[in-house]
């Protein structure tokens, strides 16, 4: 157990000194979280905002008194939060002044093919591209990342993520805790070097001991002694977060794809590469003075320090949005997650990704069940399981109902070495092509991703 586990074809380059230097001269809490800018509007229309976002290279100070090399949105480690309203449009209109190919893709997003930066969908270097996104979909919490084929992992890694919330009126009339009191945390490991920079070893996955909150190590949150809806995101590209509270109740009130039926108090939150959960802390009962640690089985993550109080006209109801029944599937597919040692790589139903190959043609409309099995038992090799379009939900674990805090909408999913998962999705709106793979970049970008097809109904 723990964070992601040691894989059979990765090296061991963990003990050289230089690299892992600078890891260990970080303090815990000696640095404040910060909170990533919500991007500003170039334009405002009459039902869409325009938004200008160019991909650039930036340095930040990850380690105090390190200048740390990056890729960003903005050129920014974290990228500028994008908040966008249930039913008003935004264009992202994005340059890319990187030297090579990159894309933005909208995880979580109900979004037409042409805008859901396909990884051969890609903008050449000097050029902009202006991405359209509906926003149809329900308030939920969803990120944005680059995903240029066999490009994703290292620019992930580099800082080519955001956050994209989108909100909407039954969220709002709930009265959660927002503006100052609604905190986006990225959540993610690196291996910073002794001359600062990010160290990108896909075959040494597992030796990326620094843990970052929104870019930065082990840092606090000054807090009132009130109510927070934190908004929690694994943007790692391999680790798992097990996430607890040393003291106080952690609330989870939402999944990738929006908020659950109720509120569920839970002992730990597990975050695999992609999921977000949404949790409610309140401080109310902690004495001014106390330090709420957030902490993972690798250590503590941040400190929420409550050095005061505060009016507190927030709610948490009972009852949040309730989930839609699940219609009954007609097809089910069967997908079988491995990894191949002979060809170093990753594979689905033993094959590696080609973009011109479509694995699974689905006809718009069509509700499927599909069965996702990781065969990785020998080298006990993690995985998850990332569908492109649409939100699904998770009917079983190896036979097992979710969990309270699993059973909302979802479109990423752990999938443990030896389980199986099924998942249930309604292929309702845009026909075309998207991907779907492992959300552990190092393995989609070696291979564990297919495509998927939604095509019309013929007569
Ligand atoms: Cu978050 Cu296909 O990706
Ligand atoms: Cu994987």
């Amino acid at each position: 157990a723990g964070a992601a586990r040691h894989s059979g074809h990765h090296g061991h380059g963990g003990t050289d000194p230089v690299r892992t230097v600078a890891a260990a001269t970080v303090e815990p809490f000696g640095v404040a979280l910060p909170v990533p800018p919500v991007l500003r509007p170039v334009y405002v229309g009459g039902d869409a905002d325009l938004y200008q976002l160019p991909v650039r290279a930036g340095t930040t100070e990850i380690l105090p008194g390190v200048a740390t090399p990056v890729l960003g949105f903005d050129g920014r480690f974290v990228g500028p939060t994008i908040r966008a309203r249930r039913g008003r449009a935004v264009a992202l209109q994005v340059t890319n002044q990187l030297g090579h190919p990159t894309n933005v893709h909208l995880h979580g997003g109900f979004v037409p093919p042409a805008h859901d930066g396909h990884p051969m969908d890609v903008i050449a270097p000097g050029a902009t591209r202006s991405y359209a996104y509906p926003n149809l979909q329900q308030a939920a919490t969803l990120w944005y990342h680059d995903h240029a084929h066999h490009m994703e992992a290292e620019h992930i890694y580099r800082g080519l993520h955001g956050f994209y919330l989108i909100s909407d009126d039954a969220e709002q009339a709930l009265g959660l805790p927002s503006g100052q009191y609604d905190v986006p945390i990225l959540l993610r490991d690196a291996l910073i070097g002794a001359d600062g920079s990010l160290v990108f070893d896909p075959a040494d996955a597992d030796n990326r001991p620094t843990v970052l909150a929104n870019g930065k190590p082990q840092p606090y949150l000054r807090v009132a002694a009130r109510r927070y809806r934190f908004r929690l995101l694994n943007g790692s590209l391999h680790r798992i977060f097990r996430l607890r509270l040393d003291r106080g109740q952690l609330i989870q009130i939402g999944t990738d794809g929006g908020l659950l039926p109720a509120p569920v108090a839970v002992s730990e939150v597990k975050l695999t590469p992609g999921e977000r959960a949404e949790v409610v802390i309140d401080f109310a009962g902690q004495p001014v003075g106390t330090r709420v640690v957030l902490e993972d089985t690798s250590g503590p993550v941040v400190g929420f320090d409550v050095v005061g109080t505060a009016t507190d006209d927030s709610r948490l109801p009972d009852r949040l949005i309730p989930l839609p029944a699940l219609p009954t599937a007609t097809v089910t597919r069967d997908l079988a997650l491995s990894f191949d040692p002979a060809k170093v790589a990753f594979t689905i139903n033993g094959q590696t990704y080609d973009a011109t190959r479509v694995d699974a043609r689905v006809v718009n409309g069509t509700t499927e069940i599909w069965r996702v099995t990781n065969l990785d038992t020998r080298f006990n090799i993690d995985h998850d399981f990332h569908l492109h379009m649409i939100q699904f939900r998770l009917l079983d674990r190896d036979g097992v109902p979710p969990a309270p805090g699993e059973a909302g909408w979802k479109d990423t999913v752990h999938v443990p070495p030896g389980s199986t998962v099924r998942v249930q999705a309604t292929f309702s709106g845009f026909t075309g092509r998207y991907v779907y793979h492992c959300h552990f970049p190092e393995h989609s970008s070696f291979g564990m991703m297919a495509q998927l097809e939604v095509v019309n109904r013929t007569a």
